[in-house]
């Protein structure tokens, strides 16, 4: 498939104010229900996500079944991240303001982001830093629901259907060129009546 292209305001949002403002105050919440969860772990575990893992744009829960024998979680809110249990460093940084880490190239065997990617204003920066920090066939995997927070999210996002947010997230992966190509599927049934659960993931090739 050749590289996706994205129009003029594909990535603007109805609140372009800071990220740091609207993460300010911790939320101890889940964005997803318990299914939906379930499904994420069930995911991780098919695909063997193990080893010394990122989870990229994360909070209190980073909902693996057992923990990865490392975690390192990236995300807006310092208190939410020092509560997750499964978390062995944390790192506070806005990928809107800098998109690239600075974690060691080829420091991670997998990277996972759930229910975040929508909040990407700069995503095939952040999709090419994974793709570096990753070990040569190490995993990226994305999941998402149709729960958002809508000013947050980029229209390009908001104002698609379930099956063009997987093109989307594969767009994202295919323009970076770092990837084989990427596996879009819809992990809760078609008629589940509770949150819908997609997930979209490649390997980094070289
Ligand atoms: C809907 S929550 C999902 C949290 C977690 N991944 C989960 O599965 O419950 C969105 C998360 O994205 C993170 N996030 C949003 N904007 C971000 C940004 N500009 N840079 C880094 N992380 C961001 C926030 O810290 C927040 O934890």
């Amino acid at each position: 498939m050749p590289p996706a292209s994205f129009p003029r305001g594909f990535f603007d949002r109805d609140d372009d104010t800071a990220d740091r403002s609207f993460y300010a105050a911790p939320r101890l919440v889940t964005h997803i229900d318990d299914h939906a969860i379930a499904c994420v772990g069930e995911l991780y575990d098919e695909l063997a996500i193990h080893g010394e893992v990122l989870d990229l744009m994360g909070s209190w829960v980073s909902h693996f079944r057992r923990p990865p024998q490392r975690l390192t979680v990236l995300g807006m809110n310092a208190a939410e991240l020092a509560a997750n249990p499964m978390a062995s460093a944390t790192v506070v940084q806005d990928l809107n303001d800098e998109p690239a880490t600075t974690f060691a190239d080829r420091s991670f065997d997998a990277v996972v982001c759930c229910v975040s990617v929508d909040y990407l204003v700069r995503p095939l920066e952040v999709f090419a830093d994974v793709a570096r920090v990753l070990r040569p066939g190490g995993l990226f995997v994305c999941t998402f629901s149709n729960r958002l927070f809508p000013t947050k999210a980029v229209h390009g996002w908001l104002y698609a259907d379930d099956e063009q947010r997987c093109q989307i997230v594969a767009g994202y992966f295919r323009s970076t060129g770092c990837w084989d190509e990427p596996r879009t599927q819809r992990r809760t049934p078609p008629d589940h009546r509770g949150d819908p659960l997609f997930a979209v993931w490649a390997r980094r090739t070289g």
